[in-house]
């Protein structure tokens, strides 16, 4: 059976329950092409079972860069895009190697497991901080009460970004992530603008008046000499804030909501707090936070189970398809906290991997544990259906969980 419509991967209709048409495109259709809402309808193809999506993100015949992909003849029509934007272009999700190597290379240092530990503490004395401000009323949104401001408060305090204005970056970054499509850049203009003109004050600041947090490391290597130029900065800022906050909310947020809709699962981890590890890894990998992997491109045509993927197209790896997939995940639609071994591809595959798994692992570890923990009498207020979730290209998580305890 072939599936005869288009498929809007960034509608919210979409990502409020994809499993059935993927588990549909899985079996019949494994590289299935659709085009992404935008004005010029740009085709993208969906390569949706695990060996593929496990293959795409580490094959060198989809770089990520797409002008190292596409013919001059498809570079002159690309959608105008303001030259404000070029600079950004240089973060390392964006690029292949070597300019990737030397990028990753630069902040590598500074997420290692001793970062993600000396953060540990912190992380818990703010979760218990966000929970004893809502106790006070009976019921909280999840989602903008806690799952937001968590990681959110980490990722500004590792950068020494003042968490005063966490408020005013969440609202440009927020319009990033909800583009319908790289090409549809329009639309964030003014919030990119003052996202962009916000970093640079704050670089300012900070070459003034260096301290001991990343952005001054990062500035430091940037002032050495040719490792970083003040392009690369700006974009390594830009996707730390960004990757550093939009996606563990999700994990949270999505991974709360799938506890409360089943019930045994979050009394089993209730009643034994070190299955969290456990249990976060299928929460990662059940409710898949990075939906869709960012973009490749075919660097020439690329034939896929005798599909033609023509050169310059888009192709994304549907990670929360993979995630799902049957042949590799024993009832694959069934939340198990203890599932052991999960290879969830929830953090990517190859050299572009999670740079920040270990903190989003640990906060979300310390986060849901603790609200268990604090709050035994936890709830939904509303029926899970009438949930709305965010529109987004990549990313798949709750506009709001409103819960009562
Ligand atoms: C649950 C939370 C998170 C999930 C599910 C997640 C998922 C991912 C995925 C799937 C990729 C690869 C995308 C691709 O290849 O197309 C990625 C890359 C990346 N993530 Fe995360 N991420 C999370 C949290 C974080 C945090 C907290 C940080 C910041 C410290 C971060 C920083 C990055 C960076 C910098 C990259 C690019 C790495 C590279 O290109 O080498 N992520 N993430």
């Amino acid at each position: 059976m072939k599936t005869d419509r288009q498929v809007n991967i960034v509608s919210a209709e979409f990502k409020a329950n994809p499993f059935p048409l993927l588990a549909t495109l899985r079996a019949t259709e494994p590289v299935f092409r659709t085009h992404l809402p935008d004005k010029t309808k740009t085709p993208v193809w969906l390569v949706t079972r695990y060996g593929d999506v496990f293959t795409l993100l580490k094959d060198e015949r989809f770089p990520k860069n797409r002008r190292s992909a596409l013919t001059p003849e498809q570079i002159r029509k690309l959608p105008w895009a303001p030259p404000m934007f070029r600079p950004l272009e240089r973060n390392m999700l964006d690029l292949d190697q070597p300019d990737h190597t030397r990028l990753r290379a630069l902040v590598h240092k500074a997420f290692t497991p001793t970062l993600v530990e000396q953060m540990r503490r912190r992380v818990q004395a703010l979760a218990d901080e966000l929970l004893e401000g809502a106790a006070r009323r009976n019921e909280m949104d999840l989602i903008s009460d806690y799952a937001l401001p968590l990681p959110m408060t980490i990722i500004t305090e590792i950068l020494g970004v003042p968490t005063g204005d966490r408020h005013k970056f969440h609202k440009w970054s927020k319009a990033v992530v909800s583009l319908s499509s790289p090409n549809a850049t329009a639309r964030v203009i003014p919030s990119v603008w003052m996202f962009i003109r916000y970093l640079r004050g704050f670089f300012k600041v900070r070459r003034r008046d260096p301290q001991e947090d990343l952005a001054s490391a990062l500035i430091r290597a940037e002032e050495a000499g040719d490792k970083l130029t003040e392009d690369e900065l700006l974009a390594m800022v830009f996707l730390l804030l960004i990757a550093g906050h939009e996606t563990t909310v999700n994990l949270i947020g999505s991974g709360v909501l799938a506890l409360l809709t089943h019930p045994d699962q979050m009394e089993k981890l209730r009643q034994e707090p070190p299955l969290i590890k456990t249990a976060i890894e299928e929460l990662l990998r059940y409710t898949s936070p990075v939906f869709l992997s960012t973009e490749r491109y075919a660097r020439g045509d690329v034939t896929l189970h005798g599909v033609k993927i023509p050169r310059g197209e888009m192709t994304l790896g549907v990670i929360g398809s993979a995630n799902r997939d049957e042949t590799v995940f024993e009832n694959p639609d069934s939340l198990n906290i203890t599932r052991e071994p999960n290879k969830h591809l929830s953090f990517g595959q190859g050299i572009h991997f999670c740079l920040g798994a270990p903190l989003a692992r640990m906060e979300a570890q310390i986060a849901i544990n603790t609200l268990l923990r604090r709050m035994p009498d936890l709830r939904l207020k509303v029926p899970p259906d009438s949930l709305r979730w965010r529109p987004s290209m990549v990313l798949r998580g709750l506009d709001a969980l409103p819960v009562l305890f």
